[in-house]
């Protein structure tokens, strides 16, 4: 386990036991469920309290000798660090303020765990195969623009030329709203995601049926991943894919630790595909990924990883802030 402050902390051969709790956590969520447990008990086991928030209840605060921040749970403190498990969508106004919220903590100098830069940038999938293509990382041919006719053009020639082309959500997760597109007579049906076309080229992948790689980084280091086997060309496990164990191998490895360095991101579920003549291609750096069916197939308890880096990297002492101070520092 890594080393942070362990205030009234006392070792002994098989466990932590604690004797006080030494800061508390804000967990932005909606919707805790099984990765919310999971982050409470790894983060209790290490001395820290964490409470669920949602960012919909925070809110900026501008007044002279005020908080700039308020955070339910928290009325007169900030929490020792945040763990981001979601992000609601809503309007652009919304989506901005929740992201405003993000800024504003790392701004006060709380660890944010992937930080505001690091979900706006992957939470967008065109800004995400930008970077991974100006990184020089494999990633499929993309086009991503308003203008309908053009798009239909681009979808036009590219089944022409004998390829499937996949249409995506800008933002989108889950597997949520991406359509394939096989034959002319789809193109009827080619929709924008409000006003935006997202189209890349579909990438056959290697071996029999339906499958990619899922790969979890955590501070630079590849530490868990399986493959999903899709029932239908959508890997997501949240569409019924099953999780088989793989053996990292040091390629599959090395593309998803500059993936998510790609995307300055803490830690990240690295969607990859391999297609059938062997290459590795990078579909996806999710900066707020699940880890409950990767959970399901390795050893490794990926909770407790996250809380070590988190805590043992990003937190800095001393472990209990006061926003007072902080402000008249
Ligand atoms: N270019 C592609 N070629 C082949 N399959 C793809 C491609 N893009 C997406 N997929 C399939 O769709 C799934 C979801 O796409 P992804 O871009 O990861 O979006 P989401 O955020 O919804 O997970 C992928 O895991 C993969 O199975
Ligand atoms: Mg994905």
């Amino acid at each position: 386990m890594a080393s942070y402050p362990k205030k009234g902390c006392r070792l002994n051969s098989s466990s932590i036991l604690l004797t006080s709790i030494v800061g508390k956590i804000a967990i932005f969520t909606d919707d805790p469920g099984w990765h919310g447990k999971q982050l409470q008990l790894a983060f209790a086991a290490r001395g820290f309290d964490s409470t669920f928030t949602s960012l919909t209840e925070c809110r900026l605060r501008i007044a002279p000798g005020q908080p700039p921040l308020q955070i339910p749970e928290f009325a007169h403190t900030l929490p020792d660090a945040v763990f981001v498990r979601g992000v609601p969508g809503g309007s652009l106004e919304e989506v901005v303020l929740y992201l405003d919220i993000l800024h504003a903590l790392k701004a006060l100098g709380i660890p944010v765990y992937n930080d505001g830069q690091a979900i706006e940038r992957s939470v967008d999938k065109g800004m995400t195969s930008f970077l991974l293509h100006t990184a020089g990382l494999p990633t499929p041919l993309t086009w991503v623009l308003r203008d309908r006719d053009a798009a239909l053009a681009i979808a036009e020639q590219e089944l022409a030329n004998g390829h499937l082309l996949i249409s995506k959500p800008l933002f989108g997760s889950q597997g949520e709203g991406i359509r394939r597109l096989e034959k002319m007579t789809d193109l009827l049906w080619l929709t924008s995601s409000r006003g935006v076309y997202y189209l890349q080229r579909f990438v056959e992948c290697a071996g029999e049926g339906f499958s990619d790689h899922r790969v979890f980084v955590i501070n630079g280091r590849a530490v868990a991943a399986m493959q999903r086997r899709g029932k239908f060309w959508l890997n997501n496990v949240a569409r019924g894919a099953s999780c088989e164990p793989i053996v990292l191998n040091a390629e599959l490895a090395d593309l998803a630790v500059k993936s998510a360095a790609a995307l300055a991101m803490d830690y990240a579920g690295v969607d990859i595909i391999e297609d059938r003549a062997g290459r590795y291609t990078i579909i996806e750096v999710n900066s707020i990924p699940a880890w409950k069916g990767l959970q399901s197939v390795c050893d490794a308890n990926i909770a407790s990883l996250l809380a070590d880096d988190l805590l043992g990297r990003c937190l800095r002492p001393p472990s209990s802030y006061d926003v007072d101070n902080r402000l008249t520092a």
